[in-house]
């Protein structure tokens, strides 16, 4: 399997590297990845660190480059997850704006009837985040917070950040050895 990971400027950095902790477990998948320019302030800002260096992702594509293979139909990602999704990208794919290739490469899983699931982040939400969740939601989209399942009492942020991790990997169609359910 080939994923698609979009880091963009939204609070919740926690989240990509317990996601991704989870998909260096898995073997045959390939992560790629797409950071927008906030989102790598953001990364820096939470995490301590250059987006380039967190693990798990093979190949990090530019910003800007719409030559790069997800800037097209023909590319073969199985499934794209953005994760943080911050409101201004969520905007940007709602209205259909490529205007970089975070926005293309959505655009072009949802016209492709690929898996898109956007990890939205932001509180509390205006009737505009609102309109847009619901747009791309009725575009083929799935809007997925990135919300805890404190149910499993974790015992630290990163245990919790690893339980959402769990919900995005099913979100993708990847059955995770070890992953907790409730009972
Ligand atoms: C520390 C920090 C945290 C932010 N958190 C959020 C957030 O949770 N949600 C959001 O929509 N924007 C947040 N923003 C604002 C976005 O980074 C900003 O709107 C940016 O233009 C988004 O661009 P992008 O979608 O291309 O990454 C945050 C900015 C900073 C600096």
């Amino acid at each position: 399997m080939k994923l698609l990971t979009a880091v963009t400027g939204a609070s919740g950095m926690i989240f990509i590297q317990a996601f991704l902790s989870l998909c260096r477990k898995q073997q045959d998948l390939t992560v790629h990845g797409i950071c927008s320019d906030s989102g790598r302030d953001v990364v820096m800002m939470e995490l301590g660190a250059d987006v380039a260096e967190l693990e798990g992702v093979t190949h990090w594509y530019d910003i800007d480059d719409f030559t790069a293979a997800p800037a097209s139909g023909s590319n073969d990602y199985d499934a794209m997850v953005v994760l943080p999704c911050s409101m201004g990208t969520l905007g940007a794919i709602a209205s259909g704006l490529s205007m970089n290739l975070i926005h293309r490469a959505a655009d072009v899983m949802l016209k492709e009837r690929r898996r898109l699931v956007l990890c939205v982040r932001e509180t509390p939400l205006n009737r505009t985040h609102l309109k847009n969740m619901l747009t791309v939601h009725d575009a083929g989209a799935v809007v997925c917070p990135p919300l805890p399942s404190f149910y499993f009492k974790p015992a630290s942020l990163e245990e919790a950040a690893l339980s959402f991790g769990w919900r995005l990997m099913d979100q993708i169609g990847i059955d995770v050895a070890g992953r907790r359910r409730w009972r």
